[in-house]
């Protein structure tokens, strides 16, 4: 959602500069722009994409030792050329990611003092702040920090002045924002893929820092002035990781890169490991002692993931356990218990509603909380006490597939960690537990095997504008997890149901034109699915089954098994969400629809 790439160095930036907003696309956005300073200020923008403004600085020669670059996705304002960044106060030119919530405020005051506003941002107003400030403060670098000082909400900036040539000045509150230490210069984007390019040498930007970047070198302060020093990290990301490689999509290569990346998170208990609270953080057996329930908060697919452990936690660890969206948590009078674990669960590690909902809890006095993230450096896991950092890689793709995955992996390990705290893991339980995670990858690869059936059924799915998905039991929340994923980049309207509940309300909408998907594993719910499958073909409906080996379900007319390998047990889940995925894939693909940048959609929801 939206992304800086800052830049100053001994070369020209604009290759750096686009090739870090190409890094940045899969944030999600629908405008792009760059502005640099060469003699004087130049700025180029794009109602579209990265390439649109790549041909228009091709087409004009544009080369400079300092610039600023950014991609836009619309909160305030239509996307447009005009909404689109940067914006210009004077000679000042800013980039902005986030909202500023008392933006109208700050462009009333700035409307009385004469500044003519030209788009419908809250950006411009930051920009014709600075400028304000720079009449009273005429250091760039003090005039940022005044300005900022003043901005309610969250935001990550870039800026440039016409007047001040030899520095970039940077700053983030509430939305990413790293700096990148080059052979040629300095850098900042909003995540390390960006950077790879130029450097692996980065430092992370802490809420309310801001920073001053030159050929030189750079400096952060707080928003009091006082310099800080902040550690610098070698990123372990190489740049191949963000590479398409043999793919089409990055959907589809982070599909495929499900057992690989199920093998990094499960490392730990590769060979001889065994089940240990270790695994969340030194401090986790202190932290783990005496928690009585979780609370698991998280959006979206990690919101799934939550859902399942769910079933894990309270059949194997016996701990009450509830699952709450981020965003209603956050703003509803819930009633706190101080021996619950909260479990925040996020991909990116940024999405705003579950750190706001994350400080929500603890401010209710929930000081035990363990974030599952993808992310090491993210706003969420420095916020967290204890940290499982998943190993799934980069995730470019905006639809989360090895991100969801891994995080099952970890919330198994931590179900696991429990049981054996509360004495609930007798020894050859773990044993079986810890054969069945390092089998894990291998069971997944099988099961992408089946992408050519699965291909076949989506060629039927695609010209479909609604499909059902049904599950019972830990599989319910695979079958939402597959209903949003077909929603999401195919554009099929989909619904996911508990599938007992088909008869309360859905069955309604059953008719030859609805497919109903099933995940139908061979466990202790199956006879009860297959009856709510009749209820389907009662009624005409097409049913598309995944059935474990052994499931017994036979095909007939209207009635398509695709068969998965055995039963896996507590982990079936991990399993059975990977056709699921393949078959969104492939219906995407068919319907022709972007697969790695559905429309309207971010990678990084850092804005509420
Ligand atoms: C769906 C998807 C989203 C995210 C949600 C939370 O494919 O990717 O639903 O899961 O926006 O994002 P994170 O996990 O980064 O907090």
């Amino acid at each position: 959602m939206c992304g800086i790439v800052t830049a100053i160095a001994t070369n020209n930036v604009v290759p750096v500069l686009l090739e870090g907003l190409r890094k940045l696309e899969y944030r999600g956005y629908d405008s792009a722009g760059l502005a640099v300073l060469s003699g004087s200020l130049s700025r180029l923008r794009a109602a579209g994409r990265v390439a649109e403004l790549a041909a228009l600085a091709d087409a004009r020669q544009l080369s400079a030792n300092i610039g600023i670059a950014h991609t836009r996705w619309a909160t305030h304002g239509v996307p447009s050329e005009r909404n689109a960044h940067p914006h210009i106060s004077g000679g000042l030119a800013v980039v902005h990611n986030g909202i500023i919530e008392n933006f109208e405020a700050i462009k009333s005051s700035l409307e009385a003092r004469g500044y003519v506003f030209e788009s419908e941002t809250d950006t411009e107003a930051i920009a014709h702040l600075v400028h304000s400030k720079l009449e009273t403060h005429p250091d760039l670098f003090e005039a940022v920090r005044l300005a900022t000082n003043e901005l309610v909400g969250a935001y990550a900036i870039g800026v440039l002045a016409e007047a001040d040539p030899f520095r970039a000045i940077v700053a983030r509150r509430g939305s990413p924002l790293l700096l990148g230490i080059g052979e040629q210069g300095m850098y900042a984007a909003s995540d390390t893929a960006a950077l790879l390019q130029v450097t692996r040498k980065v430092v992370y930007l802490e809420d309310g820092d801001l920073a001053e970047l030159r050929l030189d070198g750079y400096r952060v302060v707080r928003p009091d002035g006082e310099a800080v020093e902040r550690e610098v990290h070698l990123s372990s990301l190489s740049a191949d990781a963000v590479e398409l490689g043999q793919f089409r999509h990055y959907m589809q290569k982070e599909i495929f890169e499900q057992p690989q990346a199920l093998g990094n998170t499960l490392e730990m208990i590769a060979g001889g490991g065994a089940i240990s609270p270790q695994h969340f953080g030194a401090r986790a057996a202190e932290i783990f002692d005496g928690v009585r329930r979780v609370l698991v908060l998280a959006c979206g697919t990690s919101y799934h993931a939550g859902l399942v452990a769910r079933y894990w936690l309270e059949s194997v660890a016996k701990i009450p356990t509830t699952v709450e969206i981020a965003s209603e948590y956050r703003y509803r009078e819930s009633v706190p218990e101080a021996d619950t674990l909260v479990v925040v669960i996020s991909q990116s590690g940024e999405t705003a509603d579950t750190l706001a909902a994350l400080k929500h809890a603890k401010t209710l006095g929930m000081a035990r909380t363990l974030a599952i993230c993808n992310v090491p450096e993210s706003a969420i896991v420095r916020e967290s006490a204890l940290r499982f950092i998943t190993r799934a890689g980069p995730e470019i793709g905006v639809a989360s597939t090895k991100a969801f995955t891994t995080q099952l992996a970890a919330l198994a390990l931590l179900t696991l960690a429990l049981a054996k705290l509360n004495g609930r893991l007798p020894e050859a339980e773990e044993q079986r537990h810890l054969t069945a995670l390092r089998h894990l990858p291998v069971a997944v690869q099988k099961v992408l095997e089946l992408e050519p059936e699965i291909e076949k059924w989506a060629q039927r799915f695609a010209s479909k504008e609604h499909a059902l998905f049904l599950g019972r039991g830990r599989h319910w929340p695979i079958a939402m997890e597959g209903a949003l994923k077909l929603k999401e980049i195919s554009y099929i309207h989909a619904e996911a149901y508990a599938a007992g509940e088909l008869k309360h309300g859905p069955l309604a909408l059953v008719d030859k034109d609805m497919p109903v998907i099933a995940v139908s594993p061979a466990d202790e719910l199956l006879e009860k699915l297959k009856s709510n499958l009749q209820e389907v073909r009662a009624r005409g409906g097409e049913l598309y089954v995944f059935a474990d080996a052994g499931s017994e379900i036979p095909e007939s007319e209207g009635v398509h098994i695709l068969h998965m390998p055995e039963h896996y047990g507590m982990l079936s889940p991990v399993l059975h969400v990977i056709p699921l995925q393949l078959l969104s894939y492939h219906a995407a693909l068919v319907k022709g629809t972007d697969v790695d940048k559905p429309r309207n959609l971010a990678k990084s929801v850092t804005v509420e």
